[in-house]
């Protein structure tokens, strides 16, 4: 398959809508395992609400920088993962991190974590937040060597709500990874 990994800051409005889209397919489709309860908490509408979630965070990882690394498929974008890496803490904080649901369960996201993790090879700890709910998820990172934390980072609570799961993984011990591969330089926060 004509699969490549590639990271960018400067996204084009074509690439966001890509994001967008995708975002939105994925969620929907995780939404479809989840329970009436689950599904009550998005208004009984996952398109709308997915759509809205990532129209309030498009802005945002704008105005901070966030940095997207994403799988191409083709030409066509098939996964993506938006992070931040703070330098000083060695602390790399993932805001979204998704792969198209006709791509699923064939690596992608495996490939993806190790291809962003690749690019700041002094990272110490990975950090994110699910939503409780997103089991399927919390499974996928548990396969990563992530766990459930309760020890939020302060950089982190900002996104923190009491429907999410915050997971990290330590890398102290797992940065034997090959050198940087060409791919843009860390961000200073
Ligand atoms: C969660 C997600 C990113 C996983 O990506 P993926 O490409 O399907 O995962 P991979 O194929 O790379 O799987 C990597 C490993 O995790 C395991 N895994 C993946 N999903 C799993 C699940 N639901 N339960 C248990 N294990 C899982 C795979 O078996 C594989 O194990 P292996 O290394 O032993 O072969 C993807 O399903 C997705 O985009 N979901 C919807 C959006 C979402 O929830 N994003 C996360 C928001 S926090």
């Amino acid at each position: 398959m004509d699969s490549t990994i590639c990271a960018a800051r400067d996204v084009t409005s074509q690439e966001w809508e890509s994001l967008r889209v995708l975002y939105v397919q994925a969620f929907v489709a995780m939404s479809a395992s989840l329970s009436a309860c689950d599904l009550a908490l998005m208004g009984n509408n996952p398109q709308q609400f997915w759509a809205g979630v990532f129209d309030r965070d498009e802005p945002l990882s704008k105005a901070k920088n966030y940095t997207l690394s994403m799988s191409k498929d083709s030409g066509r974008i098939v996964a993506y993962g938006l992070y931040t890496y703070v330098s000083d803490e060695q602390y790399l904080y993932i805001h979204h991190f998704v792969v198209h649901p006709d791509y699923q369960g064939q690596g992608f996201g495996k490939r993806l974590m190790h291809a962003i993790q690749e690019l700041y090879v002094d990272t110490q700890k990975i950090g994110l937040l699910t939503r409780t709910y997103n089991v399927q998820a919390q499974n996928f990172y548990k396969r990563l060597g992530f766990s459930a934390s309760v020890d939020v980072p302060s950089s982190v609570c900002e996104y923190y709500s009491s429907d999410r799961v915050y997971m990290e993984r330590d890398c102290s011990c797992s940065n034997q990874l090959p050198s940087r591969i060409g791919l843009p330089a860390p961000v200073s926060q």
